[in-house]
């Protein structure tokens, strides 16, 4: 079946310049033609967008929506001082591996059912609250019914109750041959308080032995070589990207390695922004992500973090909306969403706004008129 969405007011499609007075159309679940609203042809169905602004629906590259339990008390702690800790990851891994895969996966779908009320149409899902085989294969096996890009995080940290060599021999081993069948992606938590340079390498490169995909969490917490290795080891993403030296700066810009950036995250944390202008000047490709997690960023919110990415990463409108799309896109090294080019996906939002100005300068209110998708 046919759609036109006639009378959009401002048209973004991460193809082009930006269209007024444009019409789409979709025919089975992709778009098949971009032009003038008084031009379009007639279709099974129309959609009148009302002058409203039409853009990509967001990517969402980074997220980990498999948990059970709540951090509250640690985000009001932080708000009264504290620093975050990434041994906050085992209060979640304790309650996520005594709870019930119905369980999970409710928490999961209604995450993902939000994202999606808020604009989000292709998300990827991390495991890493399991960390034992049995729990990070039915993480990933939940995960893996919500989306197709799930990435096997088993080196969060090292749980509690096994030996460091032993665990990761397990996350390069039997944990890693039980999560891949349903994953398309490795991750490693390379920071302070978690895995070293050393053991994120030896992780990665075991991780595509097995056919999966190299993406990183670095930076996050304390500049290291952590941003380097993921460039070397030609990773889709490197994410968090907030203390970073200008040499790393130097070896994402000559990469395909997208810096992706989680503005919840120091939001939630009380953690100084990356500076995105800073990476966007020297040619590296940004990408914005919501982090959806109980510790570090619970924000399933995509217009949350452009609106903090324009405010205080000196990002334009323009180019946040273009990370949390096209950049998303990237960072999942996906050609067939993030933009509304002819043959993409039709995965499209309505806002309910004359213009995507107003995802920053209107924070915090729900702008989502409608979202179209493919699926
Ligand atoms: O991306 N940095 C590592 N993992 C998550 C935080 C997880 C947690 O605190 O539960 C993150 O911020
Ligand atoms: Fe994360």
């Amino acid at each position: 079946m046919s759609t036109v969405v006639s009378n959009i007011g401002l048209l973004v499609t991460n193809d082009g310049p930006e269209r007024t007075a444009a019409a789409l159309v979709l025919d089975h679940g992709r778009v098949v033609w971009v032009g003038d609203s008084a031009k379009a042809p007639a279709a099974d169905e129309r959609v009148d967008a009302g002058g409203r602004c039409v853009i990509p629906g967001f990517v969402d590259s980074h997220s980990h929506l498999v948990f059970a339990g709540d951090r509250a008390d640690e985000f009001a702690a932080r708000m009264a001082g504290r620093r975050y800790e990434a041994g906050g990851i085992r209060r979640t891994v304790a309650a996520t591996r005594a709870a019930t895969d119905a369980q999970l996966l409710a928490t999961a779908t209604r995450l993902v059912a939000e994202m999606r009320a808020q604009g989000t149409t292709t998300v990827e899902i991390k495991t890493g609250y399991g960390l034992t085989v049995d729990d990070e294969a039915r993480s990933a096996r939940l995960a893996r019914t919500l989306t197709e890009e799930v990435t096997f995080l088993g080196a969060h940290i090292v749980p509690d109750g096994i030996e460091r060599a032993d665990y990761l021999d397990l996350v390069t081993g039997d944990m890693l041959d039980a999560c891949a069948p349903y994953a398309r992606w490795i991750d490693v938590f390379c920071d302070r308080g978690a895995f070293d340079e050393s053991e994120a390498r030896r992780i990665l490169l075991a991780g595509r032995e097995r056919g999966l995909g190299a993406r990183m969490h670095g930076a996050q917490l304390a500049a290291s070589g952590a941003v380097r290795l993921a460039v070397e080891l030609d990773a889709a993403s490197v994410d968090h990207c907030t203390f970073l030296e200008p040499h790393d700066v130097d070896a994402l810009a000559g990469s395909d390695t997208v810096a992706t950036l989680l503005p919840g995250v120091e939001f939630s944390t009380r953690s100084p922004y990356p500076d995105a202008r800073r990476l966007i000047d020297a040619g590296v490709t940004v990408a914005l992500a919501s982090d959806c997690n109980p510790g570090s960023s619970f924000t399933s919110s995509l217009a949350f973090c452009i609106a903090v990415a324009v405010r205080d990463m000196g990002m334009t409108p323009a180019e946040a909306l273009w990370s949390a799309t096209a950049g998303g896109a990237r960072a999942l090294r996906r050609a067939d969403v993030g933009h509304l080019a002819i043959g993409a996906r039709a995965d499209l939002v309505i806002l309910d706004a004359p213009s995507y100005v107003h995802l920053a300068y209107r924070p915090g209110v729900p702008l989502v008129h409608r979202v179209l998708t493919a699926g």
